[in-house]
């Protein structure tokens, strides 16, 4: 098995790094100015690809996969999803604070085609409510990696909460979360928010990864949970019964993670 996914995992590591190179030709050809990304760092990546791919892999292979993220900065991690599945769309949410932000939008577009691409410039904790009430626009994968403050992660959370699809758990993927503010909101819209936590702060790969998998880099940092979609009363259980929406029997948690995701 191992074998396998790791073939996949290189082909599709090829693919992404095509759109890589596009991206980081565009910010040196204008000097353009960028942070932090998931292009940066080869072990967050092959875990999120591991998550990610596990995840979509019980969706209708036809139907659309709609990926709400905050956090664009130069489309790096916009590109890592529209590579990974045809059906993807990608919505995004940046402040555009930084030059290489629109330019990078306007390549994945071009690359993508606009449907697959649309990215809202503004401060999140407005734009976010905003753009998905207008739209009507329903997650099947949450990432959150935009306002890197207590305040700002808990928007982003609570937000996404009340926009997924129905009969869909959706992934969440929290970056950075071991600052101290992610993490507290992280830790507060569990339970409170129909998010179940599964891992919090990652900091070399998922448990059941395969190792050969994990590429020796950067240490990664991410929690990882998934928001019951909004028609699932079951499975709801909240240890301190403060949030309990229903608290019947808690789920036995499953031994390998791809199984707790379906
Ligand atoms: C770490 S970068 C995102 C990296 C990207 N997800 C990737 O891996 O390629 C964080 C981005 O969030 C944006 N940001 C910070 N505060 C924000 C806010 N309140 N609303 C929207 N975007 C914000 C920053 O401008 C920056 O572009």
């Amino acid at each position: 098995m191992s074998r396998a996914i790791t073939a996949v995992f290189d082909d599709f590591k090829r693919r992404v790094q095509g759109s890589f190179d596009e991206l980081n030709a565009l910010v040196e050809s204008h000097k353009l100015v960028l942070t932090g990304n998931l292009g940066r760092n080869p072990r967050q990546m092959a875990s999120y690809f591991w998550l990610t791919s596990h995840s979509i892999s019980g969706m209708d292979s036809t139907a659309t996969i709609d990926v709400c993220e905050t956090g664009f900065n130069s489309g790096h991690s916009a590109a890592f999803f529209l590579e990974l599945d045809p059906n993807i769309r990608y919505h995004g949410w940046d402040l555009g604070e930084y030059t290489a932000a629109k330019p990078a939008a306007a390549l994945l577009q071009k690359k993508y085609g606009d449907k697959r691409v649309n990215v809202v410039w503004g401060d999140a904790k407005k734009t976010v409510p905003a753009h998905l009430q207008a739209t009507q626009t329903k997650c099947d994968i949450v990432s959150v990696d935009g306002e890197h403050t207590y305040e700002g992660a808990l928007s982003d959370l609570q937000h996404f909460a009340r926009a997924l699809k129905n009969s869909t758990t959706a992934l969440v993927l929290v970056d950075d979360c071991c600052d101290p503010g992610i993490l507290k909101a992280f830790k507060q819209v569990t339970f409170k928010d129909r998010l179940i936590q599964w891992h919090s702060k990652v900091q070399f790969a998922p448990e059941d990864m395969p190792r050969d998998l994990v590429p020796v880099s950067r240490s990664i940092c991410h929690c990882i949970g998934r928001y019951l979609s909004p028609d699932d009363t079951s499975r709801v259980h909240d240890p301190d019964a403060k949030h309990a929406t229903v608290a019947p029997t808690p789920t036995p948690q499953p031994k390998k993670w791809w199984q707790w995701l379906s």
